[in-house]
């Protein structure tokens, strides 16, 4: 699928854009601070239901504005699919496909984006709560209910932990534990889909980022993604998942009980990324630690790529090539030449390699710049 079109009004620093886009490389340059990243990010913001920066949408709208629009058209199969977010500051967000309210969930499941950004060095070096994140995205593009299914999930984990709390103050001796059976029962479920569903994402995920992970750095590497419970439970025992995460749960009562917290389930889970039989977080180099970005992301790429109704996601680079050395740079290169619509984002065209023919779009103070450089290359 390509994007064709895109509008923004009052969103981030843009008052009023309208862009019009082709398949194939668009590169959008522009001093640092000037709009390239906010242009980017509505698309994904389309696709994903959130941005990659915050997890709140005022700041996306314009200082002093009330609401702020997205309206993009993207084609997919030569049908044209117009999308539509605005966001308000007070009001809810009004979410429109071809003219048809929706919810994000919807556009989610019509566009196909994957993402390649700085952030991602995260996902291999921040808190699991990242790596789960990162997981649950593309865990939620290919089995859509799920996403109910993790906000349902957090729900009943704070009304579990906030019944915790009151036992704990209220009941010094012996506590009725009876409502706990109830979230215990509805954790457990809701939970145990979850956990099912990223293992199968990371079935389909694990053996891409291996073989990709090996194109660029070279067949005597060998990187594993394997999910860490924090259910005690051994790998030929995930079929009981649903048993011993209950298990647990009654075992683990008085210690939840005393933290106020509940210490097992698939909120507490981290993916263990290890490279060469070595956890990643800590040993792995910053070039390691950027081929494996590239590799998740390519896997990414893939998975979407082969499971997609819509064909081919569009691709976003934003600041990518700057991070990169000139092998990882041409090997990412290499790597897209057959993908529909590659979004790059740049301070300087130099920074993209000059075998990645490109359109360049030149964006200044929140504006598409219409100059001679703006013009083929
Ligand atoms: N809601 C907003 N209202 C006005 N300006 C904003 C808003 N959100 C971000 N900005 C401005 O957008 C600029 C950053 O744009 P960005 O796309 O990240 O830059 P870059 O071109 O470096 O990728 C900053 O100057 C920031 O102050
Ligand atoms: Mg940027």
């Amino acid at each position: 699928m390509f994007l064709q079109r895109l509008g923004l009004r009052d969103y981030r620093n843009y008052r009023e854009v309208d862009v019009t886009l082709e398949p194939g490389v668009t590169v959008f340059v522009g001093r640092n601070g000037q709009g390239k990243t906010n242009l980017v990010e509505a698309l994904y913001l389309l696709a994903s239901g959130k941005s990659h920066r915050i997890s709140t949408t005022a700041p996306l709208i314009l200082k002093d504005c009330e609401r702020g629009v997205i309206r993009a058209t993207v084609v997919a199969q030569d049908r044209a699919l117009l999308c539509e977010w605005e966001i308000n500051r007070e009001a809810p967000d009004r979410i429109q496909m071809n003219g048809n309210a929706s919810k994000s969930g919807d556009l989610a499941r019509a566009l196909s984006v994957v993402m390649f950004a700085p952030e991602d060095l995260t996902v291999v070096r921040g808190d699991p709560a990242q790596r789960r994140a990162h997981l649950d995205e593309i865990v939620s593009w290919l089995f859509p209910r799920i996403r109910g299914t993790l906000v349902d999930y957090e729900r009943t984990l704070k009304q579990r932990n906030s019944l915790l709390k009151s036992l704990r103050t209220h009941s010094r001796s012996t506590p009725d534990t009876s409502t706990l059976d109830v979230w215990d029962e509805k954790l457990v479920s809701l939970g145990t889909d979850i956990f099912a569903a990223r293992l199968a994402t990371l079935a389909l995920l694990a053996p891409r980022v291996s073989d990709r992970y090996r194109s660029i750095a070279g067949a005597d590497h060998q990187p594993e993604l394997a999910i860490t419970p924090s259910v005690e439970i051994a790998p030929e025992n995930f079929g009981d998942y649903a048993t011993v995460f209950t298990q647990q749960l009654t075992a683990q009562r008085t210690v939840d009980i005393e933290r106020g917290q509940t210490m097992a389930g698939p909120h507490r889970d981290d993916i263990a990324i290890s490279l060469n039989a070595l956890p990643a977080k800590g040993y792995a180099s910053h070039g390691e630690t950027w081929s494996l970005v590239l590799a998740l992301r390519l896997a990414e790429l893939d998975v979407k790529r082969r499971e997609g109704p819509a064909g081919d996601p569009i691709v976003i680079l934003d600041d990518v090539f700057a991070e990169l050395d000139s092998g990882r740079r041409e090997l990412l290169c290499q790597s897209l030449v057959d993908v529909e619509q590659v979004l790059v984002t740049a301070a300087v065209r130099d920074d993209v390699p000059a075998s990645m023919v490109a359109q360049l779009i030149t964006i200044s103070g929140g504006a598409v710049v219409p100059t001679e450089e703006g013009a083929q290359t």
